[in-house]
């Protein structure tokens, strides 16, 4: 259909119901707060949804924990409807209902059916909007029909629905039925408000089901219809955390696939665990065993080798990352190395050249344009001057058991090997620290600081002790 016929079909608004508690999933947590591809399954369907319909005319129906859910998506800028007790999908509706009425056109979402593309929502609002429908159900035929709500059709070629029969009232030859309901549909407005309060609660799980609506639609001689998606996982649920874990392997399949398809070697991508919102530039190569999480954004010609974790974290291009990494929102430049088993902590920001060596630990701490600290060392609070290099075994005190301080080391320094140096301290720009010491003052530019005992040299003292200890103790023999 063109476009111009969409937008001559009136305004479009999408609810979302997200108020059930998702009690076969046997968790505390709601069921739309479960996270898959590393988002919550909610967020996934509010991303779609606000592909097709602005976000003030996303409405979500929360209920469950509301609070919780309204605070996990609430940056979305989406609209709340509250829901406050869950009395089933057409109660929830009901409960909308002053918030969508205005509408001529709604779409309905579930907030359990994560995978739900885009395209197949257009699809949906096209072929309802085309066939002038009272209700469009969208459907699929999934491989174990088991706990979906099954479509009865007029005939079995023809695409009008007579009714939807929930899994529990199945009877005799309704058992066979394939074809099943995504709980993703399309409303003529005023059609559906027309009839609403038709709905009743007289079945098993005493619930106003949404489902019944294309009986009461049919009986009122509105048009209902069934459009079948064309690949079934994308509108299958979870109603347990094994379909969870489906549902999470499937949407991180997808992300690798798109990565890859966008010019990313990943070489096992059903080892890498990848979040939905991560991105990555072309020529980069992830190896096996890599998860990037969050908003993690990585660029173009770098290596993440194996077992490297990187979540909320923005790398450069032609950075390595060699094994064992853990990256936590930090930032770093181009031409970096890190590892292998680097620890950056929140708010790292390692320069552009720079290295971060074998178990290496930063955290608030910048270090400058070139600089190296590449083996045993901790770095808190500090900001480290371009070429610096840091020696082996080197650690800031920044902590005094109450308050944490700055270290400051200017450009061009040298600090010596298993050096202590103790916040809040500037070493000035060149300085020297000689390996093995404690600093406790502000070193000058240029200087060399030893903050060390004076070596002891007392020849001969072994040989003597042996000796001694001889004489004390004869042999048996
Ligand atoms: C529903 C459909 C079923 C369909 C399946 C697809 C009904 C009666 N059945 O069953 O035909 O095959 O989805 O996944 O609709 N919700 C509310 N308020 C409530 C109850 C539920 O907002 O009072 C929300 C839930 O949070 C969920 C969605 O509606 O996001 C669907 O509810 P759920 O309990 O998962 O229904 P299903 O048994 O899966
Ligand atoms: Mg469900």
């Amino acid at each position: 259909m063109p476009p111009s016929a969409v937008q001559h079909a009136g305004a479009f608004a999408i609810a979302i119901m997200a108020a059930g508690k998702g009690t076969r999933l046997k968790s505390a947590r709601p069921k739309v707060l479960h996270e898959a591809g590393g988002m919550p399954l909610l967020a996934h369907v509010i991303a779609a949804a606000s592909q097709v319909v602005a976000v003030k005319d996303i409405h979500v129906i929360v209920g469950h924990q509301a609070e919780l859910v309204r605070a996990a998506v609430e940056h979305t800028g989406v609209r709340f409807v509250l829901q406050a007790e869950q009395r089933g999908t057409g109660h929830a509706i009901m409960c909308a209902r002053s918030h969508l009425e205005a509408y001529e056109n709604l779409l309905v979402l579930s907030g359990d059916v994560p995978l739900v593309k885009r395209e197949t929502i257009e699809k949906l609002r096209d072929f309802h909007l085309a066939r002038k429908a009272a209700m469009t159900i969208l459907t699929a035929e999934p491989e174990d029909p088991f706990g979906y709500g099954r479509i009865v059709r007029a005939t079995p070629s023809s695409d009008t629905v007579k009714q939807i029969v929930e899994q529990k009232m199945l009877k005799g030859a309704q058992q066979k039925l394939r074809e099943i309901n995504s709980g993703i549909y399309a409303f003529d407005a005023r059609r559906l408000f027309a009839n609403l309060d038709r709905l009743t609660a007289d079945n098993p799980s005493a619930e106003f089901y949404l489902t019944d609506m294309a009986a009461i639609l049919m009986k009122a001689k509105a048009r209902v219809l069934a459009l079948k998606a064309p690949d079934a996982e994308e509108v299958l649920g979870a109603n347990t955390l094994a379909e969870l874990a489906g549902l999470d392997a499937d949407l991180r399949f997808r992300k690798c696939q798109a990565l890859m398809d966008s010019g990313v070697s990943i070489y096992r991508p059903d080892t890498c665990v990848i979040d939905s919102e991560v991105q990555v530039g072309a020529d980069t190569i992830l190896e096996p065993f890599v998860q990037l999480l969050g908003r993690t954004r990585i660029g173009s010609n770098c290596r993440v080798r194996s077992y490297s974790i990187i979540s909320d974290s923005q790398i450069e291009d032609r950075v390595m990352i060699k094994p064992g990494c853990i990256v936590d929102q930090s930032h770093v430049a181009s031409d970096a190395v890190l590892g292998p088993y680097s620890h950056l902590r929140p708010a790292s920001q390692i320069g552009q050249g720079a290295h971060v060596g074998n178990f290496v630990e930063t955290k608030k701490t910048k270090l400058g344009r070139g600089a190296k600290a590449n083996h045993l060392t901790y770095l808190g609070d500090s900001e480290i001057g371009e070429g610096v290099n840091v020696g082996a075994g080197t650690i800031t005190c920044n902590y005094d058991g109450t308050h944490k301080h700055v270290t400051v080391i200017e450009e061009g320094a040298f600090i010596g090997s298993n050096s202590i140096l103790v916040a809040p301290l500037r070493i000035g720009k060149g300085a020297y620290v000689a390996a093995g010491s404690t600093i406790t003052q502000d070193v000058p530019e240029d200087a060399l600081a030893f903050g060390r005992a004076t070596q002891v040299v007392k020849p001969g003292w072994a040989k003597e002790r042996r000796q001694h200890k001889q004489k004390r103790t004869p042999s048996a023999t």
